[in-house]
């Protein structure tokens, strides 16, 4: 298995493609807007009653898992609690009645008049997030870029992560996070080795994540956006930092809907889109 070499120098770099794994100042904020935003996920979650999965190429340090199993964790699940009827002062006719709905992820309740749509989650929604990776990270690189979010991000899942890491094999890892609800699939190789292991028409989200296409042009390679539309399941969604024009037409040609939009901090434009209709 061949290491990623980091310079941990300014911001954090890959030595062999020279470029960074995401922005110094803003790495958070500037990952959720690119691939959790511009997936649409924080609604698509909420409204989730199935499980959901995810592709991504490029896994990296696990920052977009970690953020995405963080949005995962706390999306609300609700559950009927009781009905509350409250008597008006005039008796029966004036009587309001609610549903109470409890969050199970947080315990908080809610009043809904009764007739709003009730929405029954399960606990048992999984979130499938699979990722490729052909130069993982030695196991204290990991540790020592991680350590920067560590305020910010699930403390356990990226210590479960990091224990998961001493194990990695070439090939299928599949680390699974209980508590979460989340199994994540990690190929370890090749970008050109990824699809086999996804099941057909089963990504919902797709995250673009592989360097620049200047710099790595074999992570945005045509035969790439074919295979994702065949990975594809009817409400897919991508979205990628780049606005590059060839990733655009591969992207278009294979048969995406793709959209220009305004880009994170300085950056001008990015694109996002889903299957063309
Ligand atoms: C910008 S970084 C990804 C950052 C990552 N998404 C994160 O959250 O930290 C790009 C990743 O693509 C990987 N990569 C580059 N070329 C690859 C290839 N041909 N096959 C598989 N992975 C590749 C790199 O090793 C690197 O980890």
């Amino acid at each position: 298995m061949k290491r990623a070499k980091i310079n941990f120098d300014s911001a954090i770099t890959s030595s062999e493609f020279d470029d960074i794994y995401f922005s110094k100042d803003d790495a958070i904020a500037e990952s959720t807007y690119i691939f959790l935003d511009n997936n649409h996920l924080p609604k698509r979650f909420k409204e989730s009653r199935k499980n959901f999965s995810i592709a991504e190429l490029g896994f990296g340090s696990g920052l977009n898992f970690l953020l995405t199993a963080d949005l995962w964790h706390k999306r609300p699940l609700l559950k009927l609690a009781h009905v509350e009827q409250v008597q008006g002062a005039h008796g029966a006719e004036n009587r309001s009645v609610h549903e109470v709905r409890e969050d199970l992820s947080t315990g908080a309740t809610q009043q809904l008049p009764l007739g709003v749509e009730f929405r029954k989650r399960s606990k048992e929604e999984w979130l499938n997030y699979y990722a490729i990776e052909g130069y993982p990270m030695s196991t204290p690189d990991l540790a020592r870029t991680l350590s920067h979010f560590s305020d910010n991000l699930n403390k356990e899942a990226i210590n479960y992560l990091l224990s998961a890491w001493d194990n990695l094999k070439a090939g299928i890892n599949t680390i699974t996070f209980p508590k979460l609800k989340i199994k994540l699939t990690l190929i370890i190789g090749d970008i050109s080795e990824f699809f086999t292991h996804l099941p057909n028409n089963s990504i919902q989200a797709w995250y673009l994540d592989g360097f620049a296409p200047s710099k790595n042009p074999a992570m945005w390679e045509d035969y790439i956006y074919l295979n994702m539309l065949s990975k594809s399941s009817k409400e897919a969604t991508f979205s990628t930092f780049t606005s590059a024009a060839k990733v655009r037409r591969g992207l278009i040609n294979a048969g995406f809907a793709v959209e220009k939009v305004k880009g994170y901090g300085r950056k001008r434009e990015m694109l996002r889109g889903q299957l063309a209709s």
